[in-house]
């Protein structure tokens, strides 16, 4: 089967991660995208702050429950699969951080939170990713921890495309773990 997702997309939103939950509640169909240009209530692990700024990529999966059950098997599991689509979409080397970060030049480039959700009779799990695409510049507080695929590529990133290699390459590895 070729890969097929729902996208759903906004300007200005809260949050993805809130926008999916709510979509979950109302009922949804499994692998519906939320992707929004800027956030301005975007979270993290333990309830923090995600700088979600115009340029960034901010997106959220509904993902049907599969053979990983696992949340935080799940958030490794994106994180190899973002890795490996920046590595071969831009040649770059980055490397996962445990639990569930995306580091390049030993700075944080991608944040990856799972959470499950109870809809209509059915669990799903809602997938938040956020990766630091077209930023040009962080608060003080972030600059020494964070960076962007901009700042370390010196060129703009074509957020649609990369959104859709992510999602289709997640895709086709859940086909094949879930058989
Ligand atoms: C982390 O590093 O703690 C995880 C960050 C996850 C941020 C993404 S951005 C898209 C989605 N919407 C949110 O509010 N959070 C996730």
């Amino acid at each position: 089967m070729s890969p097929h997702f729902f996208l759903q997309s906004f300007d200005v939103i809260d949050s993805t991660s809130m926008k999916a939950r709510e979509l979950v509640m109302g009922g949804v169909a499994p692998w519906t995208v939320v992707v929004a240009s800027e956030q301005n209530q975007g979270y993290g692990r333990k309830g923090n702050f995600w700088y979600s700024p115009i340029g960034g990529l901010y997106f959220s999966i509904i993902l049907p429950r599969g053979d990983i059950n696992d949340l935080q098997a799940l958030t490794i599991f994106a994180a190899t699969t973002v890795s490996e689509t920046l590595k071969e979409q831009f040649r770059i080397k980055p490397s996962i951080k445990l639990p569930n970060d995306v580091y390049l030049n030993d700075k944080k480039i991608c944040g990856i939170l799972t959470e499950n959700v109870v809809g209509e009779r059915v669990l799903f799990s809602v997938m938040g990713i956020g990766l630091n695409t077209n930023i040009e510049q962080f608060p003080h507080e972030l600059e020494n921890g964070v960076t962007s695929l901009k700042i370390e590529l010196g060129r703009t990133i074509d957020n649609e495309a990369l959104l859709e290699h992510i999602v289709t390459r997640l895709q086709d590895d859940f086909r094949t773990m879930n058989g």
